[in-house]
């Protein structure tokens, strides 16, 4: 029954597939096939991720006249409209959680792909092991990628095929109107990754060694709009969980990511030039950014997020090599930070143009928090960094009810802004902070930054300067 229905699903898509191969993915993946030839076509851009390359040909026979899989005698007709399930244990995925099931995701993908609001499914019960994919558009509206079994990597650096870049895995790329959901884990095996000995502290004797540090990105978005990412566990990446670039239109909720405290730059969510997105209700423990937003993002509002273990909600680091950065409107509320090096984090380089503005926090509550509020405008990871006379105009910036516990070992408070371009109208409401344990840490730290403390702050600052920054960064935003 459950075969026949399989069988039957694949004939409709091969049928499509055949009729109406309009697919550019699709297209060259089957002429790729036909003349068996290496390696496969590069992505059309230069920013696009490395492109697939299935380390052997596939085992499958390659003509889409001639389908692999046995056609079913009964004619149904096709109806693009109902919820079509590409299951992809249909294709020939095994999920015993050590055969590679690349291919079959790809075959489903590639027929999923060509029906409107189709489904790919990777079912409960099984543990689906596949190498990095790209799995690209355009494709019909309304695909979603629904996991709800477990999808994993191959585990650690010495089973990643060496032809496979080694930093991304799942990559979602040229889609619209794209939801990837399911009640199952995307299991990212990250370990080996986290103890390479270039890694901070991996070394012999907790040293740090030279050389590749390269580590795959769990799920990367590039060049994607209307997305939804929703209800999934995401775990144990070897490096960023889940990053997206050049996408707009982005709903990410009810998300569950965590790797433990001590996994190197295993960033929750970074987003990058990337405009219009919500990231609602999600709970987030990581060992860096729980959330970070880079340059080029707007319209970003952040609810009901839980981070911690984390290093907090970062918007940056901005302007690296001289290079403008424009962040605006950038909403977050009803929060909770609790036991992160940073809490709500701005950092910029020194050099750069651009401006981060419209940036609110409200309703944050925080919990043994490192630099629960920072603006941090001398941001180096070299200790070396020169100071230049550029730099990224912070301004428009209020934090509101903000409030809890702070690790004394860093001021709670701690405005560092660039000696020629003054951060501007800082609003400070109801900001209080307390020590988690031991003596209150009376001395935050403010240079350079102008604004006003609508009530008095905990603890008191009176660094922060009223009326106009002499130096200030024409109103132009600084080239935005
Ligand atoms: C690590 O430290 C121990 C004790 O200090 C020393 O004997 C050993 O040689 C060191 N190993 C390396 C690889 O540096
Ligand atoms: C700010 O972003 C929100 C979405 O988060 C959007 O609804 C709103 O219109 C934006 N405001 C401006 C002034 O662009
Ligand atoms: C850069 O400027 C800041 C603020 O004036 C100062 O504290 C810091 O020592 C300077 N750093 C260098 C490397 O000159
Ligand atoms: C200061 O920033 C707030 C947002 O925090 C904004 O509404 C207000 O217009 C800004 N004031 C000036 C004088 O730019």
């Amino acid at each position: 029954m459950e075969l026949t229905r399989g069988l039957l699903i694949i004939w409709i898509a091969v049928t499509l597939l055949s009729q109406n191969s309009s697919n550019v993915e699709g297209r060259n993946h089957f002429h790729k096939k036909q003349k068996n030839k290496r390696p496969p076509p590069k992505v059309p851009s230069p920013q696009a991720p490395v492109s697939p390359s299935p380390a052997e040909p596939p085992p499958v026979p390659s003509d889409p006249n001639n389908p692999p899989y046995p056609p079913p005698a009964p004619s149904v007709p096709s109806d693009p409209g109902s919820n079509c399930i590409f299951d992809v244990t249909a294709y020939g995925a095994v999920g015993d959680g050590s055969t590679d099931d690349t291919e079959a995701f790809r075959e489903a993908w590639k027929a999923a792909c060509q029906v409107e609001s189709a489904v790919v499914l990777a079912p409960a019960d099984y543990t689906f092991m596949i190498t990095s994919t790209i799995f690209s558009g355009p494709c019909k509206p309304g695909l979603v990628f629904q996991v709800d079994g477990v999808l994993m990597p191959p585990n650690g650096p010495d089973c990643w095929p060496k032809s496979d870049s080694n930093k991304q895995w799942l990559v979602f790329y040229r889609l619209d109107e794209m939801t990837f959901t399911g009640s199952g884990t995307i299991e990212g095996n990250g370990e080996q990754w986290w103890e390479l000995p270039c890694k901070p502290h991996r070394g012999p004797n907790g040293s740090t060694l030279p050389g590749p540090c390269d580590s795959p990105a769990l799920i990367r978005f590039f060049l994607s709009n209307n997305l939804v990412v929703r209800q999934l566990k995401i775990q144990n990446s070897p490096q960023f969980h889940m990053k997206f670039d050049g996408c707009e239109g982005v709903l990410i909720e009810k998300l569950s990511i965590s790797s433990p405290k001590l996994s190197p730059n295993t960033d929750g969510i970074h987003i990058e030039n990337t405009k219009y997105v919500g990231i609602y209700d999600s709970v987030i423990g990581n060992g860096d950014d729980c959330i970070s937003i880079g340059p080029g993002c707007s319209n970003v509002d952040i609810e009901g997020v839980t981070c911690g273990p984390s290093h907090g909600i970062s918007i940056g680091s901005l302007g690296v090599h001289n290079s403008q950065a424009c962040v605006s409107n950038i909403t977050v509320r009803n929060a909770m930070i609790r036991d992160s090096d940073n809490g709500l984090r701005i950092k910029t380089w020194q050099g750069g143009t651009g401006s981060v503005t419209g940036i609110s926090f409200e309703n944050i509550e925080m919990e043994n928090v490192r630099n629960c509020v920072i603006i941090d405008q001398y941001y180096c990871l070299t200790k070396a960094c020169r100071n230049q006379t550029s730099a990224v105009y912070v301004t428009d910036v209020s934090y509101r009810n903000i409030k809890g516990t702070y690790d004394v070992r860093s001021p709670p408070i701690h405005f560092a802004c660039s000696d020629t371009v003054a951060c501007t109208n800082i609003t400070m409401s109801e900001v209080e902070l307390l020590p988690h344990e031991g003596e209150l840490v009376d001395d935050p730290f403010c240079w350079n930054a102008y604004g006003t403390q609508e009530t008095l702050t905990i603890p008191p600052i009176d660094c922060l300067q009223d009326g106009e920054a002499q130096s200030t960064a024409e109103s132009s935003a600084y080239g935005c």
